[in-house]
């Protein structure tokens, strides 16, 4: 691969601009999920060991190029003081005289955060004179923040082209996963797409259908392909308008050798709510008042057979209903399966997107997977085979 890392980069004494993503999830003033603050410390302590100086170029939430008071990453600073046990300072703004005069006020062992680049309009517009900004801060850029690649912004695309580039711990470990899953991977390679609706992962199913040997449909979407093979699903959650679209999805499928796994068993309720009364029928079996929630006991020994005979395994979406029980069943006992093989040394799996990630730390089973992305849309993306804006500014 084309892209430098930091042991390529003589950094001593330099001000390195690193993009981070530090868009936590937070609730009433609490950050509810550190993962994506703890998983950049290492590309921070390397920078400081290689006596480089860390300036933080980050955005928060969706502020559309206004100042938005609670959309402040001032709040964020003692949570990324504790993570990496260094001193974290702060600028008001994250280009201009606030900026500039931080980064001279800084110390060695010192790490600089600068506030929400969204706040500049700028930012989402990818605009030079903000880029050239931002780039007159540092002297190095590093690029840490994979999960915001697929947005080409001025702190994740533009000042890559100004500075010299290179990518973090995090963002090399990210693509190095990725590429092990889909670039380059190690055959058969099963992916199992799960999630509410088709429509939402047309690109990604169209994608995958060329690229792995087995395709694993779960979730919603699944109902939506058992409609588009003409049978009846109740009151089940499907994209009607969509049958067609899932019927191209099949014949590209098959032209291209892919299995795609439907569930055969399914499990039915007349209600969505924690321990509602359900039972497991024939995926062609589903009463016309009920509804699918989860795949059935049937459907999970066949997806693990499925598991048994690859070497890896790409996952993005739950299997059925996971976020209330029983309809985590299939999920909880697939993400186990797979997690299993991982721990035998017999699969290679990686996962990502924000559900899924929720749904395997729900089945106790994250740890043991071989990689999990910290990205959402950026995961997506990348599942779709487009190239993200914020990697391939790093190729030289
Ligand atoms: C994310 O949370 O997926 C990234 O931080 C990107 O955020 P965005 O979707 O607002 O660009």
């Amino acid at each position: 691969m084309a892209w430098k890392t930091l042991d390529e980069m003589d950094l001593a004494g330099k001000v390195v601009l690193v993009r981070v993503d530090i868009n936590v999830p937070v609730e009433n003033g609490v950050v509810t999920d550190a993962t994506r603050i703890e998983k950049i410390v290492p590309t921070l302590r390397d920078i400081i060991a290689k006596g480089g100086k860390p300036v933080l170029l980050a955005h928060f939430g969706r502020p559309k190029g206004k100042v938005v008071p609670e959309m402040s990453l001032k709040p964020l600073v003692p949570v990324l003081a504790e993570k990496l046990g260094l001193p974290v300072k702060f600028a008001e703004d994250c280009v201009g005289g606030p900026a500039k005069a931080a980064v001279a006020a800084l110390g060695t062992g010192e790490v600089l955060l600068l506030e929400n680049t969204r706040f500049h309009a700028g930012e989402e517009k990818n605009d030079a004179e903000l880029s050239a900004g931002m780039a007159a801060l540092g002297e190095v850029y590093v690029n840490d923040a994979f999960s915001a690649a697929h947005r080409a912004h001025s702190s994740t695309e533009g000042v890559a082209h100004i500075l010299p580039a290179a990518a973090g711990r995090l963002m090399a470990a990210e693509l190095k996963a990725l590429e092990a899953a889909l670039g380059n991977p190690v055959r058969p390679v099963t992916a199992v797409v799960g999630g509410a609706k088709v429509s939402t992962k047309l690109d990604l199913l169209g994608n995958l259908v060329s690229k792995v040997d087995n395709l694993v449909i779960g979730g919603g979407m699944a109902n939506t392909f058992l409609v588009a093979q003409g049978i009846s699903v109740g009151k089940s959650l499907a994209e009607h308008d969509m049958a067609e679209t899932a019927r191209e999805i099949l014949k590209k499928a098959e032209a291209a050798g892919c299995t795609i796994v439907l569930p055969t068993d399914v499990v039915v309720a007349r209600e969505f709510k924690a321990g509602a009364e359900s039972e497991v029928v024939a995926a062609d079996a589903c009463p016309e008042d009920a509804m699918i929630l989860d795949a059935g006991p049937a459907a999970v020994s066949r997806i693990s057979e499925f598991f048994e005979n690859s070497k890896t395994l790409i996952w993005n979406g739950p299997l059925g209903a996971f976020e209330i029980a029983p309809f985590d069943t299939a999920t909880n006992a697939a993400a186990q399966k797979a997690a299993a093989l991982t721990r035998a040394g017999a699969l290679t799996s990686v996962a990502g997107g924000g559900d899924t990630v929720a749904a395997l730390n729900k089945a106790g089973v994250a740890a043991d997977f071989s990689y999990i992305s910290t990205a959402g849309g950026a995961f997506l993306e990348w599942m779709e085979g487009k190239e993200l804006p914020g990697v391939a500014a790093l190729m030289s």
